[in-house]
C-alpha cells in the first residue's frame, strides 16, 4: 500500500506499507549481497534494502538458511526486504536454469516482502522488432507471476528497450494487472554511458503510463547524482550496488560526480569518514578495510541526498535542487533540457500553488511546468480591444509602476480616453506577460530572475510579446520595454494627461477568482454589493463580503482564494459541472456533510484540471454541494488511488 504525502512536478513524497514495516519514499535501497554483508546499513539510514533470491537459490547453503530461517534473518536485516528475480544475470550471463513459477514460489517461501518477477532486460538501442518480442515474454510472465503469488507483494518491471512507444505499452499493460510496484527496467547501460537524455525519454515514457497510485523503482540507479532528476520525474525507489561497487574501486560518491582516491587532496564531504581519515590514510590502509569506509562515506552521501530532496519536495523547491545538480554533468544538464519538452505531461500533476518562490536559474527554467501552465491560462483569459504593455519594476508590479513610469503617464493627451477597453500587462522574465490584476497571485509574484537578462530569456519574452501583438487591434508600448527587449514596436500614442495606474481593486478580485478557478468564476463570485476589506498592516486585500457576507479570503502568501461557505455555494452555482467538483459516493456523503476529510476511494468522479493545492467543491452524484475543501492530489491521482487522504474539507453542512 502506498500513499503519496507531498508532491513537486512528477515527484512525490510518501509511505510505503509492507510486512515489516513502514518505510517513507523517496527511498534508497541498498543492495545487499546474500552471501557478504559487511556493512550494517540500516545504521546509515537504510530503511529498506534489496537482494537477489537467484544467487540465494543458487547456492545451496544460503537456499537452505533461507529456506529455514528467512531472508532477513539471512542477511541480518529485519526491516522491509525486496527480493530481485536473477532476471539481470539472466541478460549478462544469458539463460539462467530458474523458472518464473519457481522464481515467485522461492520469493514467497524464504519471506521476501517485495519480489519480482522474471523479466527480459533488453538492452538500449537493440532493434525495435527484438525489444518487442523480448516484450511479448516480459508481459506474458508478469501476467503468469500473478498466479504464483500469494502473500508477497510484486514488482512488474517495466521493458521495452530505448522504445519510448514499447516503454508506454508496457506500463499501460503491467498497470492493468494487479501489481504493487513497478521498476524500470534496462536503464543500468544508459546510465553507465552518461545517456541521461535517452534515460528522461524512457522514464518519462514509462512513468506517464503507469498507475500514480503504485511506486517506480528505478532499477540499478544508485549514483546521488542523478536521484533529484529522477524523483521529479516521478521515481520513488532507487537501489544502490554503486556503493560498493565503487569502493571496490577506489572511488567516492558525490552529488557533483565522482572522485578517485588516487586523486583526492582533500576528503570529498563531511560524513564521519571523510572527518577522520585524510586521503593518504586511506591509500596507505589494507584494500580490504578502505573498501569498507569509502562504502560507508557513498551511502552517507546517497541518503543525505535523498533526505534533501524530501526537504525540497516540502518546501517546493525540488527543481531548483534538480537545476543544481544538472549543472554538474553536461550530459546531465542535456538531460534536464529534455525534460523541458515535457511541461505538458508534468502540468497534469504539479501542485497549483506552493510555499517556495520560483528561482530562475538560467534559460532551462523558462521550460518549467510553472511557466508553460501560465502561459497556457493567459492564452484562454477573454480579451479586450487594446493592450497596454510595461516593463516590469520591483513586484508587486502595480505597487512601483505609477511611480516609475514616469513621462509616459503624463505626457501629452488623447482623444482615446479611459482605460476600460485596455488590458494592462507587465512583461518579464520568466513569465512572459503579467495581467497587473495577477501581479501578486503565484507563481506571478513569487519569483526572482537576474536583473541581467540572458539572451534566451530576452528572445522568450519578445516572441511572447510578439504573438500576442497580433491578439489585439492595438497595442501600445512604453518605450522602456521596448529598449530593454528590442523590440522595434514603440508606440507613438500617448496616454491621457490624467492617466495614472488604478487597479479596479473589484476586476481585480474577478481576474484572480478567473485566474483561479475558470474563466466566469470572479463574475459568479463576487457579484453583487462587493466589500473589500484590506489588511491594516500590509494594505492588501484580505477579505471580500457581499452585504454581511464572507465569500473568499485571499491568502497573503500565494494571492489565492479560500472560500468561504457562501464563496462555494456561489462558485457551486456559477461553475457547470464537472469544474471544481470532486464527487463522492453516496456512503461517504454524511461524512463530507459532517466536514470530514475525504479518502481517495469514496470519489467517483472528478474535474479532470484538478491540482494538489487546488480549492475544490465536494458535490453528490446529482450535484448537490455536500461541502468543500482542498485537494491534496491531482485528479488523475484522486481517479487512482484507493487508499490515503484526498481531499481536506475545509467545511461541510451545505
Ligand atoms: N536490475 C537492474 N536492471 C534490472 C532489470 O531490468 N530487471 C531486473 N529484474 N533487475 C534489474
Ligand atoms: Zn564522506
Amino acid at each position: 500500500m502506498f500513499e503519496i504525502k507531498l508532491k513537486d512536478n512528477l515527484g512525490r513524497t510518501g509511505i510505503l506499507k509492507t510486512k515489516h514495516g513502514v518505510i517513507k519514499t523517496p527511498a534508497l535501497m541498498p543492495v545487499i549481497h546474500p552471501g557478504k554483508q559487511s556493512i550494517d546499513v540500516k545504521s546509515l539510514g537504510a530503511e529498506i534494502v534489496i537482494t537477489n533470491a537467484y544467487i540465494i537459490y543458487k547456492n545451496e547453503e544460503l537456499r537452505e538458511k533461507a529456506s529455514k530461517k528467512g531472508v532477513h534473518e539471512l542477511i541480518n536485516f529485519d526491516g522491509p526486504v525486496m527480493t530481485d528475480s536473477g532476471s539481470f544475470q539472466l541478460s549478462e550471463y544469458g539463460d539462467i536454469d530458474i523458472g518464473n513459477k519457481e522464481v515467485i514460489e522461492f520469493q514467497e517461501l524464504i519471506g521476501s516482502d517485495i519480489g519480482t518477477s522474471l523479466d527480459i532486460p533488453t538492452p538500449p538501442y537493440v532493434s525495435h522488432g527484438r525489444a518487442e518480442r523480448d516484450l511479448e515474454i516480459t508481459l506474458k510472465r508478469a501476467k503468469e507471476s500473478l498466479k504464483y503469488k500469494k502473500n508477497i507483494m510484486l514488482n512488474s518491471v517495466v521493458q521495452g528497450s530505448t522504445f519510448t512507444d514499447l516503454r508506454a505499452r508496457c506500463a499501460e499493460e503491467l498497470g492493468k494487472m494487479d501489481f504493487e510496484l513497478h521498476p524500470i527496467g534496462a536503464v543500468v547501460p544508459l546510465m553507465e554511458n552518461y545517456q541521461y537524455k535517452d534515460l528522461v525519454d524512457v522514464v518519462i515514457s514509462s512513468v506517464s503510463h503507469l498507475p500514480e497510485s503504485r511506486p517506480r523503482h528505478l532499477m540499478g540507479a544508485g549514483h546521488p547524482m542523478i536521484f533529484a532528476l529522477a524523483v521529479a520525474m516521478g521515481c520513488d525507489l532507487f537501489d544502490s550496488a554503486a556503493y560498493i561497487l565503487y569502493a571496490e574501486d577506489d572511488r567516492f560518491l558525490s552529488v557533483r560526480g565522482t572522485y578517485k582516491l588516487e586523486n583526492l587532496v582533500e576528503m570529498p564531504c563531511s560524513c564521519p569518514i571523510c572527518i577522520k581519515y585524510t586521503p593518504d590514510d586511506l591509500r596507505k590502509m589494507e584494500k580490504s578495510e578502505r573498501k569498507i569506509l569509502i562504502a560507508q562515506h557513498n551511502l552517507y552521501v546517497s541518503f543525505a541526498e535523498i533526505r534533501s530532496i524530501k526537504q525540497a519536495i516540502a518546501e517546493g523547491s525540488l527543481m531548483e535542487l534538480v537545476e543544481t545538480r544538472c549543472r554538474s554533468h553536461p550530459r546531465l544538464l542535456e538531460a534536464y533540457r529534455q525534460l523541458g519538452n515535457y511541461a505538458e505531461i508534468i502540468e497534469k500533476y504539479h501542485p497549483a500553488s506552493k510555499k517556495s518562490a520560483f528561482f530562475y536559474s538560467g534559460p532551462e527554467s523558462l521550460n518549467r511546468v510553472e511557466v508553460y501552465r501560465h502561459m497556457q491560462k493567459i492564452q484562454k483569459m477573454p480579451k479586450k480591444s487594446r493592450l497596454l504593455l510595461l516593463s516590469s519594476t520591483r513586484k508587486p508590479y502595480h505597487k512601483y509602476l505609477s511611480s516609475e513610469m514616469g513621462d509616459f503617464f503624463s505626457e501629452g493627451s488623447s482623444k482615446k480616453s479611459g482605460m476600460d477597453d485596455t488590458d494592462i500587462m507587465v512583461a518579464d522574465v520568466p513569465f512572459g506577460l503579467i495581467p497587473l490584476e495577477l501581479d501578486e497571485v503565484y507563481p506571478l509574484a513569487q519569483n526572482e530572475a537576474p536583473g541581467i537578462i540572458d539572451k534566451d530569456a530576452k528572445e522568450f519574452v519578445k516572441s511572447i510579446i510578439e504573438n500576442t501583438y497580433n491578439e489585439y487591434e492595438e497595442v501600445i508600448v512604453h518605450a522602456d520595454l521596448d529598449k530593454k527587449y528590442q523590440l522595434g514596436l514603440f508606440s507613438e500614442y500617448i496616454l491621457p494627461d490624467n492617466f495614472k495606474i488604478k487597479i479596479d481593486e473589484l476586476k481585480k478580485i474577478k481576474s484572480v477568482a478567473n485566474y483561479q478557478f475558470g474563466p466566469g468564476a470572479g463574475e459568479g463570485l463576487f457579484e453583487g454589493d462587493v466589500q473589500i476589506v484590506k489588511s491594516k498592516k500590509t494594505g492588501k486585500i484580505r477579505h471580500i463580503y457581499i452585504k454581511d457576507n464572507l465569500i473568499a479570503t485571499m491568502r497573503a502568501s500565494d494571492g489565492l482564494f479560500v472560500l468561504s461557505k457562501e464563496g462555494a455555494i456561489r462558485l457551486h452555482e456559477k461553475m457547470e459541472y464537472p469544474i471544481n467538483r470532486v464527487v463522492v459516493n453516496a456512503d461517504s456523503e454524511p461524512f463530507a456533510r459532517e466536514g470530514k476529510s475525504i479518502f481517495a476511494k469514496f470519489i467517483i468522479d472528478c474535474d479532470k484540471n484538478i491540482k494538489a493545492n487546488d480549492e475544490v467543491l465536494i458535490v453528490n452524484d446529482k450535484d448537490e454541494l455536500l461541502a468543500f475543501g482542498k485537494s491534496l492530489l491531482s485528479s488523475y491521482e484522486i481517479n487512482d488511488f484507493k487508499t490515503g487522504q484526498a481531499i481536506k474539507t475545509r467545511k461541510g453542512g451545505i
